[in-house]
């Protein structure tokens, strides 16, 4: 199993922060961005990971993280010219896969996750790597579903539509820049075509995963939140301390707090 962060895009909705560096490596309370995504690789027992950097300030990648071993991963790095989408940015890892499943998580996601719902989506990651079919993709109940990729859920609890930022969403499950796929994603990302904002869409990957009926989901215990907009950036340092003062025992009441 490979890992894949990307972190391509140009960050515009984050103008002016963007203008001076790259999005994911913007500060969330006391880390940049791209630490939260990759520490939760790692937690998963995801070393080999390549990471897909946005042209502008790539170098800056390498200076933070360098080869990896520092954070107890090996690093591989890509570089995304523009933004024409996640999709193919995703396909920029193919060679390094070499016909692996492959693990991926968008670079601005940060999961806030209790130890026991860890070992739920390791579980999930590992049973996959063993026997890999089809895709798995993990949702989470949002109160702004329309900004997010958005699954449809039928009686029997499977999915059965997913549309990229619907205006009138069906329902309140965020699919959550996620993914777990097998080596197929790679021949479906060459077939797809630009959307509307003329870029490879992950959701129309994952809609052929749903055609194949090869998609399964999970639908995480715990806090998600990405860090795309100013708001959501906010939720996210929020979010990240939240969990580093808890881990230090700040909310137990022991250090007094
Ligand atoms: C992307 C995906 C969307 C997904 C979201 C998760 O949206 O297109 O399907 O729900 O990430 O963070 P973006 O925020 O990059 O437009």
């Amino acid at each position: 199993m490979i890992g894949v962060i990307l972190a391509g895009g140009e960050g515009t909705r984050l103008r002016p922060l963007t203008n001076i560096t790259n999005k994911h490596l913007l500060p969330v309370y006391n880390k940049p961005m791209i630490m939260y995504p990759l520490e939760f690789m790692r937690d998963l027992g995801i070393t080999e990971i390549v990471l897909v950097a946005g042209r502008s300030f790539a170098g800056d990648f390498a200076d933070l993280l360098g080869d990896g071993s520092g954070y107890g991963v090996d690093l591989t790095y890509r570089v995304q010219e523009g933004s024409p989408g996640i999709a193919q940015a995703l396909g920029l890892a193919e060679k390094v896969a070499n016909h692996k499943p492959v693990t991926v998580i968008l670079g601005d996601n940060i999961f806030a996750v209790k130890k026991a719902e860890m070992i739920e989506i390791k579980r999930i990651v590992d049973g996959f790597d063993s026997k890999p079919d089809g895709a798995v993709l993990f949702l989470k109940g949002v109160s702004d579903p329309e900004r997010f990729g958005v699954a449809r859920i039928d009686r029997k609890g499977d999915i059965c539509e997913i549309e990229e930022k619907p205006k009138r969403p069906k329902s309140n499950y965020a699919v959550t820049g996620f993914y777990v796929y097998d080596s197929t994603v790679f021949e479906k990302i060459k077939r797809l075509k630009p959307s509307k904002r003329n870029e490879l869409e992950i959701s129309d990957v994952n809609n052929m995963f749903l055609k194949e009926r090869k998609l399964k989901h999970h639908i995480v215990k715990g806090v998600w939140t990405d860090a795309g907009t100013f708001e959501s950036l906010f939720r996210a340092t929020v979010t990240a301390r939240g969990a580093d003062t808890r881990k230090a025992g700040l909310h137990s009441g022991r250090r007094g707090v």
